[in-house]
This record gives structure tokens, sequence and C-alpha cells, in this order.
């Protein structure tokens, strides 16, 4: 029988979003503000493609979601953190995410700031606290994972080349560096994050290692192909904002037919990392396909 990937991803997002509803500081608590700026980024309508692949990972090695709940909803965080970042006039100057004005555009730029910074430090305060007692080993390496994929050697990494390489001609090079970082490192660092909280075996998180690093990839490069062909209403956000600002996309480098291909090759490449598992790895492996055959 066909995995149903609708219905999964269905309730992982909603397991997802009730525990965020339930960990995020409350409106009615000091600051207030900052709380309710925090919620309206964090609660909107999002795909929770983060968190549910920290679940599918630690699924596929045999281990409960409940149990890697809160290291899910830290991924969550820091993508927020960085969308609202990433949208801010300084950056990518983008006034709709997730179906809503951007953070700024209702809070403006100092509490869309804060809320971000907040946002990161929440994470790494979810994980530290550890209410599902894992063996603290795990633990910090799993803070090591995430601290490590948001930073400079990740996330960050990514955004900073991304502004600098606007309006510039970029070498192949140079764009793979951006996606595999600004996106990419995110994306391998939930996979990983989940596999090391569930236990992994060294063999077991190399493969998954491999399968995240190229879903990530494969993500970015369908990023960029939806702010060509995408439809607004659908991805929630504006398209041709990169043609706009002249940022280096896959498309921009390679053309849509051309970087279609290459989406799917990376997404077979993560597919054939995931020869080793069984019928447990079926969520991933329909995730992957799903990140180049997605329209939101
Ligand atoms: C958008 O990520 C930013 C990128 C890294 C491409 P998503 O497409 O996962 O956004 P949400 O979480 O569904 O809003
Ligand atoms: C996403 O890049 C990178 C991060 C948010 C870290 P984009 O700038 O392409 O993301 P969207 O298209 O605004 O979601
Ligand atoms: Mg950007
Ligand atoms: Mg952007
Ligand atoms: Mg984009």
């Amino acid at each position: 029988m066909e995995f149903d990937l609708q219905g999964y991803l269905k309730v992982r997002r909603t397991m997802v979003e009730d525990a965020l509803n339930t960990l995020l500081p409350v409106e009615s608590e000091r600051p207030q503000k900052l709380n309710e700026a925090i919620r309206y980024s964090v609660l909107a309508p999002g795909k929770r493609l983060r968190p549910t692949l920290v679940i599918a990972a630690a699924e596929a090695l045999g281990k409960a979601a409940e149990m890697v709940m809160p290291v899910a909803c830290a991924l969550e965080c820091i993508h927020v953190f960085s969308l609202i970042h990433d949208d801010l006039p300084c950056m990518d100057n983008d006034d709709y995410r997730r179906g809503r004005l951007t953070n700024h555009k209702v809070y403006g730029e100092a509490m869309a700031l804060l809320a971000g910074d907040a946002l990161l430090a929440l994470a790494f305060e979810l994980v530290a606290a550890n209410p599902c007692s894992v063996p603290l080993d795990c633990v910090v390496r799993t803070i090591h994972i995430i601290a490590r994929a948001s930073g400079t050697r990740g996330m960050v990494g990514g955004q900073v080349v991304d502004m600098e390489s606007q309006g510039r001609e970029v070498s192949e090079e140079t764009l793979f560096y951006i996606h595999e970082h600004k996106t990419g490192a995110l994306i391998l660092g939930s996979v990983e994050a989940g596999a090391v909280m569930a236990g992994a075996s060294q063999p077991e998180l190399e493969a998954l290692r491999v399968y995240g690093r190229q879903i990530g990839l494969a993500f970015q490069i369908a990023d960029d192909i939806l702010d060509v062909v995408g439809d607004e209403a659908r991805i929630g956000k504006p398209v041709g904002s990169d043609q706009e600002r002249d940022k280096a996309t896959y498309p921009r480098l390679f053309g849509l037919e051309k970087s279609r291909e290459m989406a799917h090759f990376h997404v077979q490449q993560a597919l054939s990392a995931l020869g080793p598992f069984g019928q447990g790895a079926d969520p991933l492996r329909a995730i992957a396909s799903y990140i180049v055959e997605r329209d939101l």
C-alpha cells in the first residue's frame, strides 16, 4: 500500500503545533508585546518540515515522537527566528510570510529583531530542559548539532554569503555553498538531532546525514523554483522576490528545467542513502519526494 504522506504530515503538524502552543511564552506574561510577536510568527501556518524531520528520523530508528518533541519544537523556533530576520528591511525586505504580514510590519523592526533573538535562546532552553530524560550525552550532542547548524558554519554563514552575492555573478560553487548553508544546514541538523536523540548507531547516523544534506539542498532549489513559478496564495509569500533583489538562485544560474533536474538528482541521492533502512523510514522517503513535488 502507498504511504499516506498527507495523513502523516497532518498528524505530526498538529502534534508540533500543540506542543509549541504549550511551550511558547504566553501573551498574558511580561513582556506581553514580545510574547505576542513570537506567537504571531511561530503559530502562523507553516509546513513544520523541520520538526517533522526530527520526528521522522527518530521514528525511523523505532522511537516515539513524544521523546523528541522538545527538540522538534526547538528546530521550528530557530527556523522561525531565521524567517523573521530574513524578512527584515536590512535583509530581504519582504512584507508577507506564511500568508500574513511579516513580523516587522506588525510589531516594528526592533521587536522583530528581539523576537528572533528570543526564539534562538528559547530553542536551547527547550533542548537543555530535557523533560523526557534522554541520556545526557545524546542531549549534549544534540545541542552541539543545533548550535553548529544555526551559526557561522550553518544558517547564518549561508545568509551572509546570500547577502554578499546579491546583484553579483556567482560561481556554481558559491551558489551551492549558499544553499547548503542558509537552508540545508537546519534541515540536515533536524535529521541529525532526531537521530542522535533516538540513539542512532554510527552507520545509521552517517546514512541519515547523507539523506539530510541531500534533501536540504533539494528543498532550497525547490524554494527558488517556487519563487519563479509558485502561486502567491499557496506559498504565502511574494513571488518574484528573488528576481527583484537580484538573488543568487538555481533558476538564475541554470534555468528552470535544469534546476528541476538538479533537485530531483539530490532527492535520488537522499533516497539511495536510506537503502539499509526498513519500512520505518517510509515517512523519510515520502518527505524526500514531496520536497521537490510540493507547490507550497
Ligand atoms: C522557508 O522555509 C525558508 C527557507 C529556508 C526556504 P519553509 O518553506 O519551510 O517555510 P514554512 O516553515 O513552511 O513557513
Ligand atoms: C531562506 O532563504 C533562508 C533563511 C530564511 C534562513 P530565502 O530568503 O529564499 O527564504 P524565503 O524565500 O524568504 O522564505
Ligand atoms: Mg533570504
Ligand atoms: Mg527571503
Ligand atoms: Mg526563497
